[in-house]
């Protein structure tokens, strides 16, 4: 027995904690940035169904088999595999996970910076007496400088480290438990100021009514990304906060809530934005800029512009903050309990190394836009070498694991707390985790490395 099994391990301290922890990984840039412009770029409704059914039969199983492993082991995403598969190679899925932490994080905070400064270009009125080509040429000039960037993502990677320091909690439960309600509300407002839009009815129809014409083979594939991506799945995020649930939470239900809520928000960052996007006659298939672009535009012709520009950014900010905590703690939990650091030690260890990778990918907007390796620029080869390389390679593992390597008496005394839930649909997990979901996590990975064109 090692040392850290007579050490307290720091855990949530509430159920509502739980979640909001939880969900506040889940709910980031990947929903109110990325999930409106890639709808978009997919032609809308049909796209969301295919999504909707993906996040069911893949999501779900994918996520509570992350929760599994990590509450079964109280370890972080390498240790938890040491310990259950002890002897075995199995700990390269975490070890993916850890390096995948880095890299994310890298591209993430460049993406935060961003929106750090957008809360100040909305606070300092910068938007105003400016037009589409202007709010264009802005966001441009922004992106592709040195300090101003640069300095927003230090401010960002300071507060995330600031929070991960502070522990489980008393960092992590104890902000998060007051920032999702406020993005929640926060979201809200925004969602009710864009329906009331005239026109609004056209936004909606994108959203909600499936064309299936509009549907082609790359789109289930997208459809997939976005999934693991905007739950936080494939890098041991959730293995690690598995691992500061107690043991006699409801692991199913925590599952069911956190997928519920991220996919609630994701759907209302589409309603808050495709209604005004409609309204003010803009193409929902912009692209990335969508939110730093047309947005600003959309807000400025509206009644009270001002003060929805500023709640929308605040928003963004906040999303995207209660996201990259969770992806530092897996570092950091590492750190401490493998390499026996302490806490502080850790945090600062993992957020300046992960800031050095991070300059790189800011000024590879910038001066560094030359550089090319593998044929991509920084940004671009941190976001394809963690989203489309090790996600999907560390999903498929975990599910693997889950259903072949733990099986199905070991899953089901964990999930089940010692039998202390029935669990009648478990043969249905099961099936998920052993069949469905490798299958078609493999295709996406296939499918993203080009090996095979649908
Ligand atoms: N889910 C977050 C978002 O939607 C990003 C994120 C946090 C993430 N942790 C992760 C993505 C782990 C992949 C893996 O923005």
């Amino acid at each position: 027995m090692s040392e850290s099994d007579f050490t307290p391990r720091d855990s949530f301290g509430s159920r509502f904690g739980i979640i909001a922890a939880a969900a506040g990984s889940a709910v980031g840039l990947g929903n109110i940035w990325r999930f409106p412009y890639v709808v978009g770029e997919n032609g809308g409704g049909a796209f969301l169904l295919v999504y909707l059914i993906f996040i069911i039969a893949i999501g779900l199983p994918v996520m509570l088999s992350e929760f599994t492993i990590g509450r079964k082991a109280q370890r972080n995403a390498i240790g938890s595999f040491r310990k259950l598969s002890p002897g075995t190679p199995w700990y390269f899925v975490g070890m993916m996970g850890v390096a995948a932490a880095f890299l994310i994080l890298s591209f993430y905070s460049a993406v935060a910076g961003w929106t750090l400064e957008y809360v100040f270009k909305s606070v300092t009125n910068a938007f105003a007496g400016t037009d589409e080509t202007g709010l264009n040429l802005m966001f441009g000039t922004f992106i592709a400088g040195t300090w101003r960037p640069l300095f927003w993502q230090l401010i960002f990677m300071v507060l995330t480290a600031w929070i991960v320091a502070a522990g489980i909690k008393k960092g992590i439960e104890k902000y998060t438990k007051v920032l999702m309600p406020v993005l929640v509300l926060m979201i809200i407002i925004l969602c009710i100021r864009s329906v009331t839009l005239p026109g609004a009815g056209e936004g909606l129809a994108f959203l909600f009514r499936p064309d299936f014409s509009a549907l082609s083979a790359d789109a289930f594939l997208s459809a997939l990304g976005q999934a693991f991506f905007s739950l936080s799945l494939g890098m041991g995020t959730l293995i690690t906060y598995g691992s500061y649930i107690g043991k006699k939470e409801n692991l199913p239900g925590t599952v069911v809530q956190v997928s519920a809520a991220d996919t609630i928000i994701a759907l209302m960052a589409g309603i808050a934005i495709f209604p005004a996007v409609f309204a003010f006659g803009i193409d929902p298939g912009e692209g990335p800029g969508l939110v730093f672009i047309t947005l600003p535009n959309i807000f400025l012709q509206m009644p009270g512009g001002y003060y929805f520009a500023l709640i929308f950014f605040v928003l963004l900010a906040i999303a995207a903050l209660t996201s990259s905590i969770s992806v530092l703690e897996v570092v950091v939990a590492y750190f401490v309990e493998e390499l026996r650091l302490t806490r502080k030690m850790a945090t600062v260890f993992a957020a300046v190394m992960i800031t050095v990778l991070g300059v790189f990918c800011t000024l590879s907007f910038g001066i560094m836009s030359d550089v090319s390796i593998f044929g991509m620029d920084f940004f671009n080869l941190m976001e394809f070498t963690a989203s489309d390389l090790l996600l999907p390679l560390g999903g498929f593992f975990i599910v693997m694991f889950v259903g072949w390597y733990l099986g199905s008496a070991s899953s089901r005394k964990e999930i089940s707390n010692e039998g202390a839930y029935k669990l009648a649909y478990f043969p249905i997990f099961m099936f998920l985790v052993r069949f469905v979901a490798p299958v078609a996590i493999a295709l996406v990975f296939i499918y993203g490395l080009g090996l095979l064109r649908l």
